[in-house]
């Protein structure tokens, strides 16, 4: 049995919803999980007690929030001293071949930015949520989809995940832990 921490950065929640479908598909097989949003610093990590670690995090205009860099920056010695994974979350990644990690700018972007360098990474199909995002968010976002044949009616709400991978995911999280 294996104790691994899923830690995350979520602007809307989708990235969360992912990364305890992770944790409950880890801990479906028989290891036990944590899920911690890096953002709440209530408690130190006591990294010491896992066996393996993956960090999620949402694409935000191009990129990411400052907090998953300011993370990465603080914990690089202790996410590379686990086995460890990085899962990034876009809208981008809809279409297969942007879920490919040479094919997906973002997923470069975090691998040129970040002080850690993930020894695995993963990407996920996020979340369309127009009725959720301010006007400006809205705007933005269906200027990205327009440029990428995506959905630009405001009405829409389209969840693109698909979550018998996340399931496939965590199964692999599980083993790398394993290694
Ligand atoms: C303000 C904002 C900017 C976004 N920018 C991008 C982007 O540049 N590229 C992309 O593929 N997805 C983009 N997205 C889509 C998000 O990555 C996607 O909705 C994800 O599921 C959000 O996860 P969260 O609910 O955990 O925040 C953006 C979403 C928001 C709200």
């Amino acid at each position: 049995m294996a104790n691994i921490l899923v830690v995350y950065y979520s602007r809307g929640g989708h990235t969360a919803k992912i990364s305890n479908a992770i944790a409950q598909k880890i801990v479906a097989i028989g290891n036990s999980c944590d899920v911690i949003n890096l953002n709440d610093t209530q408690q130190p990590i006591d990294w010491a007690q896992y066996d393996a670690v993956a960090l999620g995090a949402c694409v935000l205009y191009g990129s990411y929030h400052k907090s998953v860099f300011e993370f990465c920056r603080q914990h690089h010695q202790d996410l590379a001293a686990l086995p460890n994974s990085f899962f990034c979350v876009n809208v981008v990644a809809r279409k297969p071949e942007k879920r490919i990690p040479e094919n997906n700018k973002y997923l470069q972007k975090f691998l040129a930015l970040s002080d850690w360098k993930p020894q695995d990474v993963k990407i996920i199909a996020g979340k369309v949520d127009y009725p959720s995002w301010n006007w400006y968010d809205s705007l933005a976002i269906k200027l990205i989809m327009k440029i990428t044949d995506g959905p630009t009616d405001s009405k829409a709400v389209i969840d693109y995940t698909d979550w018998n991978d996340v399931d496939v995911y965590a199964e692999h999280v599980a083993r790398l832990a394993q290694a």
